[in-house]
């Protein structure tokens, strides 16, 4: 594309077009493609390649060399602080790698990089860049979040430094002169390079931005935190841009009216991505939340169509209410709602309910909510949202104690789940002591050590009868 044809960039996805679209044909977003008026102009920062050597000149050393060879560094991990925030991360932070973390305007970003940085800076040293808010703005959290009002001057946070700045060149000539183990970029959207005309938060600003801070972060072995705000349509700004160059994207999400937050990994070079990690945010910054199990489970005591799974986000078990009502409909065609799992999940095992239970569930409105704002992705909550909608249905509590854990296949048989072993741990250490699980589990042993009552079900209407202490269709 020459310099000076004009083109159009899409400010969600980055794809690149000479037309202009008033739909992204990359992503689909409406009236997100602006006009670029320089699409080479990160290339003041690309060096000239070498000149080939004249005849009869030592050929340029080569850099390249067979893979055995290679030096290996033993993987270092720096202590965030937060063991959730560590867990998510794969085990720490990896020196000189790049992180993203999104997440809605509000949600807690900018309180927990600055909770980790605090705890960061005490094993080494970190530089705290904030192009949103001002260096008091900053003070003042950084003291509201301190283990003790007035705490600093203890020596401990000798290693956090400050920088109020959006100049992108000026963050760099910093990092430069700092070289901090760990940097945080807050936010990366607000930063700008004067070189580029496009405002600061579009694409090509995004992209030269962090790649300038990655080629930097990366020669000098520094960590690099970014924040990056969360747009109205639900995309990190530029995700195709910068998800690809960076190592980890992490996303900070919760119900701004609930306190609790989950950050999950999306992608990690350098651990398992799923993994889950909970938080509340409390008056003095974001606390862990050690036992999430207990924030999912209603709390409300029994109640007719509440039903309690064991879902699993990464390799942590968490026990989850489910909770349902089933109600006459008024409506031509009854009205179904689903929040924290998708509709057409619903719609299936509702469908499956009625086939195969014989259940008249089209003549029912019938809403379905994962307690503690959670999504619950997964087939292993099927089970559990036939029981809660056949409780509601039949106005029964179902038995206290138990856990149901099972996917649901289309033919109503009871479908088996991974690791099952863990999610019945997770039941018995918050004191269930039954659990119906999908037939061949193999569990039966594991399950008497843990004192649990196993009950193993093939089809939807035996693992129903074991789930609810009744028989789902009897009238
Ligand atoms: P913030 O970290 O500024 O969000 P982000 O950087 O993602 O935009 O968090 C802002 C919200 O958190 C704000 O609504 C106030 C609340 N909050 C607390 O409840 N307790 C605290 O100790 C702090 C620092 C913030
Ligand atoms: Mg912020």
């Amino acid at each position: 594309m020459g310099r000076s044809t004009p083109f159009y960039a899409c400010q969600s996805c980055g794809a690149q077009s000479r037309q202009f679209f008033g739909r992204c044909p990359g992503c689909g977003s409406w009236n997100s493609l602006v006009e670029q008026s320089n699409p080479a102009a990160d290339g003041r920062r690309r060096r000239a390649a070498p000149a080939p050597p004249a005849d009869g000149a030592t050929p340029l050393p080569r850099r390249f060399e067979p893979i055995q060879a290679v030096g290996e560094r033993p993987l270092r991990r720096l202590a965030t602080g937060f063991p959730e925030l560590d867990r998510v991360l794969g085990g720490g932070l990896v020196p000189g790698s790049l992180v993203l973390v999104g997440g809605d305007p509000g949600i807690g970003k900018s309180t927990l990089l600055l909770q980790s940085a605090r705890a960061l800076a005490e094993a080494c040293s970190v530089l705290y860049v904030s192009a949103e808010e001002s260096a008091q703005q900053v003070k003042l959290r950084w003291r509201r979040l301190g283990p003790e009002a007035g705490a600093e001057g203890t020596g401990d946070q000798a290693g956090l430094q400050l920088l109020a700045e959006t100049d992108l060149e000026l963050v760099l000539q910093e990092l430069e002169a700092l070289r901090p183990a760990v940097a945080i970029i807050d936010s990366i959207q607000a930063l700008h390079d004067a070189e580029l005309s496009s405002a600061p938060g579009s694409v090509s600003q995004v992209r030269d931005c962090a790649a300038a801070l990655q080629r930097l972060a990366k020669r000098q072995d520094t960590a690099l935190l970014l924040v990056g705000h969360v747009t109205k349509e639900g995309m990190l700004a530029g995700p195709k841009v910068l998800e690809h160059l960076v190592d980890a994207v992490l996303t900070f999400e919760g119900d701004r009216f609930a306190s609790h937050r989950l950050l999950r990994a999306v992608k990690n070079r350098f651990g398992a991505t799923h993994e889950l990690g909970v938080f509340e945010m409390r008056d003095r910054g974001l606390a862990e939340v050690t036992n999430p199990s207990e924030l999912f489970l209603g709390g409300d005591g029994p109640c007719a169509g509440t039903a309690t799974i064991v879902a699993c986000e990464g390799t942590r078990p968490l026990l989850v209410d489910l909770q349902a009502l089933v109600s006459t409909t008024s409506y031509a065609s009854p009205r179904r709602t689903a929040t924290g799992i998708g509709i057409n999940r619903l719609h299936q095992i509702l469908a499956v309910l009625e086939k195969h239970l014989g259940l008249p569930l089209s003549r029912f409105d019938c809403y379905l909510a994962v307690a503690g704002g959670l999504d619950v992705e997964e087939p292993a909550a099927d089970l559990g949202v036939a029981a809660a909608v056949v409780a509601s249905y039949r106005d029964l509590t179902l038995p206290a104690g138990t856990v149901r854990g099972g996917g649901l296949g289309v033919g109503g048989q009871i479908r088996s789940v991974g690791q099952l072993e863990l999610r019945l741990q997770e039941a018995a250490r918050l004191g269930f002591t039954r659990a119906v699980v999908p037939r061949g589990s193999g569990l039966a042993p594991v399950a008497a050590a843990l004192g649990l009552e196993l009950l193993e079900a093939g089809g939807v209407a035996e693992a129903l009868v074991a789930a609810l202490g009744a028989d789902p269709a009897a009238d």
